[in-house]
């Protein structure tokens, strides 16, 4: 079983579930996914969804929102391709194989980064977090969808113990509120907009940060933000 979380182990757990994740996470989160889309859709403009997929949730958007794709697993994303040909999403302007951490995009080149059901899966989230805020334009907003993990408690040692299982699923468990506190904390121009509980078990949450008009986070910020964190 996979020890380390990195990129090699995530895409070996998606090449696993390419084939049947739409079964087993469809409806499971549909809720959820289309809530974030109508966020996401309320903030207007050009949308990135990192880790998008098998493309779940991009028939949910409006076929005026234009849309860009990006995941790290090439089986997720031939899913992706074959949905959006199939169901002629002429609104997708491109998927592209990318790494959520170092994307392609220059800065500033979204309105609004929708991430469902990703921040708990790569590597090294806050970095993750960083890069989005990286190719999202002043005043725009990140809409995640996420599992936000006990603070305390029991449930935070029983979260800390599977953690090894999870990995090997490609996610993981162990996620508190306080790991995105700590994050805006350390940013300049990050604020929480809205933090709602979400199905399925209470365990997830629609979460949106607003990047403030006058803040323009580049790759330089970035790097300083590191060597300071
Ligand atoms: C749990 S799935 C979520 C898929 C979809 N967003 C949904 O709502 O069901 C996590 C996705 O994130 C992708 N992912 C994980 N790490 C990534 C990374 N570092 N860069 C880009 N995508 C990544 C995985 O390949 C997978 O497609």
């Amino acid at each position: 079983m996979a020890t380390e979380f990195n990129n090699g182990t995530i895409e070996k757990a998606y090449a696993r579930w390419a084939p049947i994740y739409d079964f087993v996470f469809g409806a499971l989160f549909a809720r959820a996914r289309r809530a974030a889309v109508e966020a996401a859709e309320r903030a207007g403009g050009r949308v990135l969804e990192v880790g998008v997929g098998t493309g779940i949730s991009l028939p949910d958007y409006a076929r005026s929102t234009r849309l860009v794709g990006a995941d790290l697993s090439e089986p997720m994303l031939r899913k992706a391709h074959a949905r959006v040909h199939e169901l002629a999403l002429s609104n997708v302007e491109g998927l592209a194989v990318m790494d959520a951490e170092r994307m392609g995009f220059p800065d500033s080149s979204f309105d609004v980064i929708v991430a469902q059901l990703v921040v708990t899966t790569v590597p090294n989230p806050e970095a993750t977090l960083d890069e989005f805020l990286r190719v999202l334009k002043p005043g725009g907003e990140i809409v995640l969808v996420s599992r936000v993990g006990a603070d305390k408690g029991l449930r935070r040692m029983v979260e800390k113990l599977l953690t090894p299982l999870t990995r090997f699923l490609g996610w993981r468990l162990e996620f508190p509120w306080a790991r995105y506190e700590r994050w805006i904390e350390q940013r300049d121009g990050v604020r929480v907009i809205e933090n709602r509980a979400m199905p399925p078990f209470g365990h997830f949450s629609l979460i949106r940060f607003g990047k403030s008009a006058g803040s323009a986070a580049t790759k330089e910020d970035r790097l300083e933000a590191h060597v300071i964190g």
